[in-house]
């Protein structure tokens, strides 16, 4: 599998059974939802979120799956199933209702 290097292995230690959430917005998401490319809300932007919140996790999940906007279908990668699509998006909700400092983790570069 490919991978976006995005400057993140230094001092990041990847537990193995939280792993696939996160290996996926890592390599699939954090390109534009760290630092909000392509107008991306920024998963450390609670204000950018509260509106799509509140569609709740199904429509967010549509919206990943299928694409909305700038966003392709998974973030342009195909080779990712919908369930790995499904744990990177359930990574990125922990992150941004702040149930994890991981966010912050990525963004420190
Ligand atoms: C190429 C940049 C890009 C990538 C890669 C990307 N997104 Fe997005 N994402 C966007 C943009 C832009 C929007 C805003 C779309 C809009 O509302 O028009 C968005 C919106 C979203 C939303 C809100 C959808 C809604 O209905 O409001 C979620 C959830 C989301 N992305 C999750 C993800 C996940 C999970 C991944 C990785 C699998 C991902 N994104 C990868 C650009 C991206």
């Amino acid at each position: 599998m490919w991978m976006i290097s995005l400057g993140l292995a230094d001092g990041v230690a990847v537990a193995a059974d939280r792993s696939t959430g996160r290996e996926v917005f890592v390599q699939n998401c954090a390109l534009c939802h760290v630092h909000g490319v392509a107008m991306a809300p920024r998963v450390d932007n609670q204000t950018e979120w509260e509106p799509r919140l509140s569609l709740g996790r199904q429509a967010l999940l549509n919206a990943v799956l299928r694409g909305k906007g700038g966003m392709p279908p998974k973030g342009g990668n195909a080779s990712i199933s919908d369930e790995q699509a499904a744990a990177g998006l359930d990574y990125m909700l922990e992150a941004i209702t702040g149930q994890t400092g991981q966010a912050r983790v990525a963004k420190r570069r």
